[in-house]
């Protein structure tokens, strides 16, 4: 795809290239693959945002790591979360004793993370740290620390590498302010 591309043109601006997001996801999966040294994490995707960013990043990971799916609700066609958290597919085994990571796509108010991060807490896992592509700390409104996340960026609604906007521009491959004119009328 290129920048001819009509989901271009939704774009008031790109705020990270390709090339950014691949330097990013390289260095972050370096960082943990250096933390985690002798463990072997859970590494559980959000769906389905998350899902560019997490198979991009375990790629960059040196570690025997296994790999988990859980989906939440989401947004719906608005640009302003509901607060609403809803669990749709949960794991398929016990977390009990893991060395458990959390990969998101953006964290914005904290509420999806805090949910998830209490729902795990009471299964037993050894540890749990929260992984996102992009932190939004300006947005919070319930008080969590990411520990590990490529980029922070101000408060603007963004689309691309897995995130959307009514279930588009997942498969834009920068991240992009997505333009008001799409969704103010
Ligand atoms: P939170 O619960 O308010 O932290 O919202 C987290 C979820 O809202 C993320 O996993 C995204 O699915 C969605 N979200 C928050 N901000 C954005 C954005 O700027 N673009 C697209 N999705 C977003
Ligand atoms: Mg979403």
């Amino acid at each position: 795809m290129n920048e001819n591309s009509p989901m271009y043109q939704d774009l008031s601006s790109v705020l990270y290239s390709t090339e950014e997001l691949r330097a990013a996801v390289r260095a972050l999966g370096e960082r943990i693959t250096q933390d985690y040294r002798g463990k072997s994490p859970l590494m559980i995707c959000i769906l389905k945002g998350a899902s560019l960013f997490f198979t991009d990043l375990i790629r960059e990971i040196d570690l025997p790591l296994e790999i988990e799916f859980m989906a939440i609700s989401s947004y719906g066609a608005r640009t302003v979360s509901s607060g609403e958290v809803r669990l749709i597919k949960d794991l398929d085994r016990p977390i009990e004793n893991r060395d458990v990571m959390i990969v998101e796509d953006i964290v914005d108010s904290g509420k999806t993370l805090s949910y998830l991060m209490r729902l795990l807490n009471s299964r037993g896992a050894k540890s749990i740290r929260l992984v996102s592509l992009l932190d939004k700390p300006s947005r919070r409104v319930v008080p969590l620390t990411v520990d590990y996340s490529c980029f922070q960026i101000p408060d603007a609604f963004v689309v691309g590498y897995g995130l959307d906007y009514d279930e588009k521009y997942r498969n834009l491959p920068v991240v992009g302010v997505l333009d008001p004119k799409v969704y103010s009328n």
